[in-house]
């Protein structure tokens, strides 16, 4: 059985994603009966990019396990500067039941995979962001019942990692995906076209459109990011200044109210009220980003425990 990881979102299948995040559910009403990691076994948890949410919840996702997370600060382990990515990934699986791991290029990522030998997990790369939507389709699972023929329309810039793992996530699910974003920033078209691939497979769809009513009209979910992803602090100017090019894609009450009245609305967090979404909507009645952001920790729960089962079964020894 080939060694399974967590890289992008479309790393498991429809059915298997359901069942992910069926065990996530069961978790979160009974944290502590999962105990998949009991030894305590070892998951080494490496940041190259800023965290919070994502350290939190590993780290507690773990222990709630039975596990230890093993926190490596990235700045001093220098992956592929100081050593090579292939040499860091060979010792981390010798010490590890898994690796989670948030880094810039998906190359890297996907490099670390090769050779670790153990299950790897993407905690965010600039190119996709799988565990929060996880995190995310359980909430609106919670909130608006089965996934399979749901409307979610996410605003802003739809070229970065949300965007394009909102694309295969949601319809991997079989969700009816639309991505609002102005053409100077749409989303890698083999992304594009594998979410395509996977909404008529599983009975959804996929519109990319620069119109933000369309993206939401009648949706049930809502959602946006941050215009400035973690790596583009020197872009900050232009994306977040007067002629940013996603002003007319904010998340406010004029746009939200063109969503299905019931509709729920997502981040991922951080956050910047006034620039993607304004105050009265992320702090308003539909917002449901509390239980996104604590729903990081059950679904993160679920995969780890799935991805490790997966691997004893089929590396016994
Ligand atoms: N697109 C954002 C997501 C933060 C969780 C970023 O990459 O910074």
């Amino acid at each position: 059985m080939p060694l399974r990881h967590f890289l992008r979102d479309d790393d498991v299948t429809h059915e298997e994603q359901a069942e992910i995040l069926a065990r996530a559910a069961r978790i979160k009403g009974a944290p502590f009966t999962d105990r998949t990691l009991v030894g305590p076994e070892v998951v080494a948890v490496l940041f190259d990019k800023q965290t919070l949410r994502t350290q939190l919840s590993f780290s507690a996702a773990i222990a709630h396990l039975g596990g230890y997370p093993m926190v490596v600060d990235g700045k001093l382990a220098q992956v592929g500067v100081r050593e090579s990515i292939a040499d860091v990934a060979r010792v981390m699986g010798r010490e590890s039941v898994a690796i989670v791991w948030r880094t810039y290029g998906q190359d890297r990522i996907e490099e670390m995979a090769r050779y670790a030998q153990v299950p790897v997990i993407n905690a965010l790369t600039d190119d996709f962001h799988p565990c929060q939507i996880l995190a995310d389709l359980l909430t609106i699972q919670e909130h608006k019942g089965a996934l399979p023929g749901l409307t979610l329309g996410y605003c802003g810039d739809g070229a970065n990692n949300m965007a394009q793992s909102y694309l295969l996530g949601a319809a991997l699910a079989g969700m009816h995906i639309r991505i609002g974003t102005p053409a100077s920033h749409q989303p890698k078209p083999e992304i594009l076209a594998r979410a395509e691939e996977l909404a008529a497979e599983h009975g959804g769809s996929v519109l990319v459109t620069d119109d933000p009513v369309e993206t939401v009209s009648g949706a049930d979910a809502v959602a946006t990011d941050t215009w400035v992803s973690m790596g583009q602090e020197k872009e900050k100017d232009s994306r977040q200044g007067a002629e940013s090019p996603f002003a007319r894609f904010q998340v406010n009450a004029g746009l939200m109210a063109q969503a299905d009245p019931g509709a729920v609305f997502l981040h991922c967090l951080p956050a910047y009220r006034g620039f993607e979404v304004t105050e009265d909507v992320i702090d308003g009645p539909q917002s449901v980003v509390w239980d996104e952001s604590e729903n990081r920790l059950h679904a993160q729960k679920a995969i780890l425990a799935w991805l490790v089962e997966q691997h004893r079964a089929g590396d016994p020894t």
